[in-house]
């Protein structure tokens, strides 16, 4: 691990409004990366402050700001955040983009950019994502080639986002290659240059999407006595039902704490550069989950009306197959495996899959994941409660019986 990883990080709960620089939210965490670093704020009524923070975080003479808005989120949010900016002194722009994996294109950035374009969009103008991860990603990823690079800031309204999409500036977009969509397969690093997780915005969110989110939670918690809290794993498990009933303060605790792992695994590996650790361990349940999540006759129940599976529910089936694939190879404590599942099943996610194809259809698409080098697949696998490891060429049998522990016949 990386030096700046073994610094304590600075992650903050208020217990009194007005208590730390943060003013009265109710939590913050620093990500930092030297001259890129930034405060992920997370509590109610944030979206009030975006107008203050580009304000602050811009060069004096910035006068535009742009919003690129996601088309499901209720018009008061993003009146809300319009008149703090105007509030601050910009004018403001906005454009709309539909949430889907589909959507989230090149031809998504191509129309983002010539919208900043045609408002006359300056070098030092923010931009403002205001939505869930595709959103992000795709605002982030044009914020980061619109002339070379303006100031960017993410209003995550996803918990997804909240936890993990919105921080650590990775953005981009997918790429339909012979037929096939290959998830993130073009972006940039583009870190914000601040992140307001107003959990107000969190309201309006369908219970699935809030469930999507609580994967990439567990996941963390699978990776987070590396990173700075040990104890996550244990508090995730005593706190899941309220959770689940977006109790406020559980649900604060939760966005800061794990914002904290995220930031602490990014600060430590900004680029994903670390052999054998750092950022790729992020990617625990990804490799499995992104084979399949675009297989579009996919659902979590195996009613075809709730086809296709969202990113946290592939993300969900991919832990699973992950646990299994590490039991099968000895490398994870036996009863890691059932713990997961159980948090997961208790988080209302999927362990399992009905109409999975052929292991050969699904070990095709884990070979053409990005984390393959040099045509050797490596996959992030749980070592311990807590912990992970990237193993380099898992035998091909044990990948297999991780596809089995999540077919459901
Ligand atoms: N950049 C990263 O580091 C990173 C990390 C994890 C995931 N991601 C990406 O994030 C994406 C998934 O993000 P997501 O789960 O936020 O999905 P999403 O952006 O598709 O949003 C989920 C759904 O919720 C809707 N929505 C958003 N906010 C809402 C609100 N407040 N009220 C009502 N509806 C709302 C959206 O319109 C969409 O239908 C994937 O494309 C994934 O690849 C990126």
């Amino acid at each position: 691990m990386g030096s700046r990883a073994d610094r304590p990080y600075a992650v903050h709960m208020n217990s009194k409004p007005g208590q730390s620089g943060t003013g009265d939210a109710a939590g913050s965490v620093r990500v930092d990366l030297a001259e890129r670093s930034y405060d992920v704020l997370v509590g109610p009524a944030l979206l009030s402050r975006v107008g203050g923070l580009a304000r602050s975080r811009c060069r004096a003479g910035a006068a535009r700001a742009f919003i690129v808005i996601d088309d499901n989120i209720p018009a008061a949010m993003v009146e809300r955040a319009a008149a703090a900016l105007e509030g601050a002194g910009f004018r403001t722009s906005r454009a709309a983009v539909r949430a889907s994996e589909s959507g989230k294109s090149l031809e998504t950035v191509q129309k983002l950019l010539v919208s900043f374009a045609a408002t006359r969009h300056e070098r030092w103008d923010p931009v403002i994502a205001l939505g869930g991860g595709i959103v992000g990603d795709v605002t982030g990823f044009a914020a980061g080639i619109y002339r070379r690079g303006v100031p960017f800031i993410q209003c995550p309204t996803t918990l997804l986002s909240m936890v993990d999409a919105s921080v650590g500036g990775k953005t981009g977009a997918n790429l339909e290659v012979d037929g096939a969509l290959k998830k993130n397969l073009v972006g940039v690093f583009h870190q914000p240059i601040g992140v307001l997780a107003d959990l107000d915005t969190l309201g309006s969110l369908p219970d699935r999407e809030l469930r999507a989110g609580l994967a990439e939670c567990v996941k963390h918690a699978m990776i987070s006595a590396d990173f700075g809290d040990p104890g996550l794993w244990r508090w995730t498990l005593d706190h899941a039902e309220a959770l689940l009933a977006r109790d406020p303060a559980r649900l604060t605790e939760l966005v800061v704490r794990n914002v904290g792992v995220k930031a602490r695994v990014v600060a430590g590996d900004e680029r994903e550069e670390t052999e054998g650790g750092g950022r790729a361990l992020l990617n625990l349940g990804h490799t499995f989950g992104h084979a399949i999540e675009p297989m579009a006759h996919l659902s979590p129940d195996g009613d075809p009306r709730h086809a296709p599976l969202l990113h946290g529910e592939a993300v969900a089936l991919g832990l699973v197959a992950a646990c299994a694939t590490a039991e099968s190879i000895g490398s994870s404590p036996p009863g890691l495996r059932g713990e997961v599942e159980s948090l997961l099943a208790r988080l209302g996610l999927p362990t399992r899959v009905a109409g999975l194809p052929a292991d050969e259809v699904t070990l095709t698409a884990i070979a053409h994941d990005k984390k393959v080098m040099s045509g050797r697949l490596r996959l992030v696998l749980p070592r311990g409660i807590g912990r992970a490891e990237v193993v380099a060429a898992p035998p091909e049998a044990a990948v297999r019986t991780g596809l089995s522990a999540i077919r459901r016949a």
